[in-house]
């Protein structure tokens, strides 16, 4: 999904700091230089701001604030499959426009992002806070007709590929905390929540939800949230560029998907996971309905189910809970 003015982003950003000739852009774009004026005023009006200097071109001198469409596809130009990237400024939840997309019948594979979510909503209907602009809350949208035993091990992939992502993209070590949390050093980072409809006993629709603190100011959490959730810009000192990240976790995420459902994931995920699980090794409490087991968690076998280790030394696997590391532990996890 490209359009001339993420093509014109997409020029001006390869060669930044220098300047890209109009008759260069204008050739790339196969039109004339009065057309990629036109363009370039399109992108004005979003708030881009151009330095042009007679006999060099242009260079981006200003970008809009905020998670910007145009931009995010601009970093993502070597895409090999087409996909369609929905920007929204403000929405009840992703993954409720999502769901009224497909409803609506549009075409996958396709991408729900917001600058806000006024209904953000986690596991088991927690609130995720979504006011913020400098965060990602995105859901990736699917058809896969996978049948849904394979479904089991499908957030857990994503996460762990997430984190490798992030740890790469802003150099730290984030953890993935079993089944669908990011955390670093013992605070949480980002969700996800993915959900799914099954027709026939195939999965018809798949929507994989993220929200990940990236440079929103913790000050507009609630007060419980204090000390217990980090942004990607305090773990680096310094803010992150929202569009870049986005157009990488968007490549990572539909690269994973298609790893996942060919089936070649499983080659890499379990050193994937092992490298990003924070709670091997760690006692642990897991809570399912009212029951609470007490162990040292083991890692997680082929279907994704937690083990834990209790004091007979034998490991039970667990397909579904949620668990607490120790509190002696929290600290310095991730
Ligand atoms: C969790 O930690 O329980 C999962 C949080 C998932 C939040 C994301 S933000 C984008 C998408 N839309 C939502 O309403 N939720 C997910």
């Amino acid at each position: 999904m490209t359009s001339p003015e993420s093509t014109i982003l997409g020029e001006l950003l390869a060669s930044d700091p220098n300047f890209v000739s109009g008759t260069a852009l204008a050739r790339k774009l196969g039109m004339s230089r009065v057309g990629i004026w036109m363009h370039m005023e399109k992108l004005r009006a979003q708030g881009f701001e151009f330095e042009a200097v007679r006999g060099r071109g242009y260079r981006i001198s200003r970008y809009p604030a905020g998670i910007n469409p145009l931009l995010v596809l601009a970093h993502l130009k070597l895409r090999r499959r087409p996909f369609d990237l929905l920007c929204l400024a403000e929405v009840d939840s992703t993954n409720d426009e999502a769901e009224r997309q497909l409803a609506g019948g549009r075409a996958t594979p396709f991408v729900v992002l917001a600058r806000r979510q006024t209904l953000g909503r986690g596991r088991f209907g927690r609130v995720w806070h979504s006011e913020n602009g400098g965060n990602v809350y995105a859901s990736f949208v699917f058809r896969p007709q996978l049948e849904p035993g394979r479904m089991t091990t499908f957030t857990l992939w994503m996460g762990a590929n997430l984190c490798d992502l992030v740890a790469n993209f802003c150099r730290i070590q984030p953890g993935i905390k079993w089944p669908n949390d990011l955390y670093i050093d013992g605070r949480k980072l980002g969700g996800m929540l993915t959900e799914a409809r099954i027709d026939s006993d195939q999965i018809r629709d798949l929507v994989f939800g993220l929200g990940l603190n990236v440079n929103g100011p913790l000050d507009l959490l609630p007060p419980e949230f204090s000390g217990r959730v980090a942004t990607l810009a305090d773990c680096t000192g310094r803010p992150v560029d929202l569009n870049r990240l986005t157009a990488a976790i968007i490549g990572r995420v539909l690269s994973a998907y298609d790893r996942f459902v060919d089936g070649s994931y499983r080659e890499t995920f379990a050193d994937l996971w092992n490298r990003y699980d924070i709670l091997r090794g760690r006692p642990v409490t897991l809570v399912q309905g009212s029951r609470r087991i007490a162990g040292v968690a083991g890692g997680i076998d082929d279907e994704g189910s937690l083990l834990i280790r209790g004091e007979n030394g034998r490991p039970q696997r667990f397909p579904a809970g949620e668990v607490t590391l120790e509190k002696s532990e929290r600290k310095g996890a991730g």
